[in-house]
């Protein structure tokens, strides 16, 4: 059976992380597709290490599918690693996540790893974030307070229809813009009030990047 893209970002980010498990090591793993190809992966190797802290309960469910012990970030002090998908990169390895709405709390798992492994296809590369609408999680009643203010930096922000968090809030998908200052707009989007989280990962950005298409993987940090 041929590798697809996602499989190989993910075969690569296990040959990494291999070698320096050890048994009462727990992982980050995040939510999405390039993730689940990782979860499958990790299966194989679950006597190698501890169990995972997961980012969502997708994520948690597949963990638990495939035996994988759960661990709550709160018993835990510091997690070794963190890999996850991305839905934009930028050159210094600044990303938009949140396609799969579990923005939140990929960035707060991301947040207690002292590495962030991002594997991703070849084509979520790009010069400057931004032509992935940037999701944006609220709590519902600010949600509309919070579309005019993203309006006021540029953006043309949109509802994401029919979702609700694993937190019980809401996501807003702003599109239209062009990201050559993401620290300072993580900031901006971060400072409005009824904002819980955006999903622009700049001041916790990826430590390293797998970027893989049909040719093979790319290793950037
Ligand atoms: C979920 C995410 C995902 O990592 C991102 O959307 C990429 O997903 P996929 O691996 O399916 O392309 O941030 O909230």
């Amino acid at each position: 059976m041929n590798t697809s893209p996602k499989q190989a970002a993910a075969q690569a980010a296990l040959e990494l992380i291999l070698p320096q498990l050890k048994r009462e090591m727990v992982l980050g793993i995040g939510t999405g597709s390039t993730a689940n190809c990782f979860i499958d992966l990790l299966a194989a190797h679950k006597q190698a290490f501890a169990g995972a802290v997961a980012s969502s309960e997708q994520s948690a469910a597949r963990l638990a599918a495939q035996g994988i012990a759960l661990y709550d970030l709160n018993d835990l002090a510091q997690l070794d690693f963190y890999i996850d998908g991305a839905d934009e990169a930028d050159p210094n390895l600044c990303l938009i996540k949140g396609g799969g709405g579990a923005l939140t709390r990929e960035k707060i798992v991301a947040a207690t790893a002292k590495t962030f492994v991002c594997i991703a296809e070849a084509h979520k590369r790009v010069e400057v974030l931004g032509a992935f609408p940037l999701p944006v999680e609220v709590i519902p009643m600010a949600c509309a307070y919070v579309m005019r203010e993203l309006t006021q930096l540029g953006a043309k922000p949109l509802k994401r229809a029919d979702v609700v968090t694993d937190n019980g809030n809401w996501i807003i998908d702003a599109a239209g813009l062009a990201i050559t200052q993401p620290l300072a707009l993580e900031a901006q989007v971060n400072a409005i009030t009824g904002v819980v989280e955006s999903g622009l990962f700049a001041s916790r950005r990826a430590d390293i990047l797998l970027l893989a298409s049909h040719t093979g993987v790319v290793h950037l940090e």
